[in-house]
């Protein structure tokens, strides 16, 4: 516990969370709960042709009587275009209850066409920060399929700006879903690089969360209790996919990890994930696990009695080594130079992340040279040992 009082503000950004092995099958409980009479539900196009979507219908329209809408996500990061497709089927369906089912990019468009519905205009008309929305009616119930985002339980969304490298960030405690529905049993069926590297995204919620300058004694125990989870679950999800535990306690901590980073914040490596992802289409968990290593390096001093605390969570004699061991057993230990491959490309990463205003919440406050060194460093591979930073 830090030994001095400090002022902070902490929202909780949940209503309500169900974990369950088949949790799947209480929403027909929760739509009767609700006395709903029109659902629809959003999915990743992932689940287009399998059982999953054929269940999600028979149990809505048995508790409803009505054939729920449905609407699928494309699989690839969601932009405006995609936001603005998925609110007019869910306006043309007028839904008193909501489902949003997949990865980040289901619910995130889910959240923010709902949104929509009672603010109507633009995707990008909605996004921004302090702006004030009138609420939807419906009941917004999010199942997460992959440990990563944390989306379930999170006021924010992501998206692009359709034909741009734009980054649009949506954020309003309106689209807060009212039910997080954790159902380990729907992870089963990632690919092993999908679970390692949403699982590394979730890895570095929990890890920025806790050792954030917004950090608080409420955020905390969130962020430190999906650091325990992860260190232990996340390689024997990545290795034995079916393993019942693993699933469940990895999806339990990402939402954690999410409650934490919803009021803590986030830090360098989200900083740097995001550029990587704009600019050079870099998957956002292994923009992380690109990134982590050697923030958590570059942030070691900085990070006080709480870099034993990390440094335990993952196994390591410092936190850098730790989280650099759990990115080599997860098949994440790559070099930059693999997806940036010049200097004036490495320059324009370095001066978008400077923009973010994660910068100001990283526990040691970076220059532009600073960043520069961090980024340097991502190019070499560590092997599961500690990152060098030279500066
Ligand atoms: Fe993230």
């Amino acid at each position: 516990m830090p030994a001095a009082y400090q002022p902070f503000t902490f929202t909780h950004s949940n209503r309500r969370v169900i974990s369950a092995w088949n949790g799947l099958d209480k929403l027909g409980d929760l739509a009767r709960e609700a006395g709903a009479k029109s659902p629809a539900v959003v999915l990743d196009a992932f689940f287009e042709n399998g059982e999953v979507a054929a269940r999600v219908v028979d149990l809505l329209q048995a508790a409803t009587g009505t054939k729920p809408a449905l609407h699928f996500v494309p699989a690839h990061e969601p932009d405006t275009d995609t936001i603005e497709a998925c609110y007019r089927a869910l306006a043309a369906a007028s839904p008193d209850f909501v489902v949003a089912l997949g990865g980040g990019s289901a619910m995130d468009t889910a959240k923010v066409a709902r949104l929509l519905l009672s603010n109507p205009g633009s995707a990008e008309s909605v996004s921004g920060f302090g702006k004030l929305f009138k609420p939807h009616a419906s009941l917004l119930v999010a199942v997460p399929t992959t440990a990563g985002t944390g989306s379930e339980v999170s006021e924010s969304a992501v998206a692009g700006k359709a034909g741009s490298d734009i980054k649009l960030i949506f954020r309003s405690q309106e689209m807060t879903p009212h039910i997080a529905l954790l159902d380990g049993s729907l992870s089963m069926t990632a690919p092993a690089k999908v679970t390692a590297a949403s699982g590394y995204d979730a890895v570095t919620h929990a890890v920025e969360a806790y050792v954030s300058r917004a950090a608080s004694v409420m955020s905390d125990p969130f962020a430190e209790s999906a650091m325990l989870l992860l260190g232990q679950w996340l390689p024997v999800a990545y290795r034995e996919p079916t393993h019942q535990d693993a699933r469940s306690w990895c999806l339990i901590a990402s939402c954690q990890a999410a409650i934490a980073f919803n009021s803590a914040n986030l830090g360098l490596a989200h900083a740097i994930a995001a550029p990587l992802g704009a600019l050079h289409h870099v998957p956002h968990g292994l923009g992380n696990a690109l990134a982590l290593p050697a923030v958590a390096a570059y942030n070691e001093a900085a990070m006080g009695p709480k870099a034993a605390v990390v440094a335990r969570a993952f196994g390591g004699a410092t936190a850098a080594a730790g989280l650099s061991k759990l990115r080599q057993l997860l098949g994440l230990d790559l070099s930059l130079d693999g997806f940036v491959g010049t200097d004036e490309e490495r320059e324009l990463v370095a001066q978008a992340a400077m923009k973010s205003g994660q910068v100001r919440m990283n526990p040691r406050l970076a220059t532009i040279e600073d960043m520069r060194a961090i980024i340097q460093a991502m190019r070499t591979p560590t092997g599961g040992g500690e990152p060098v930073i030279a500066l």
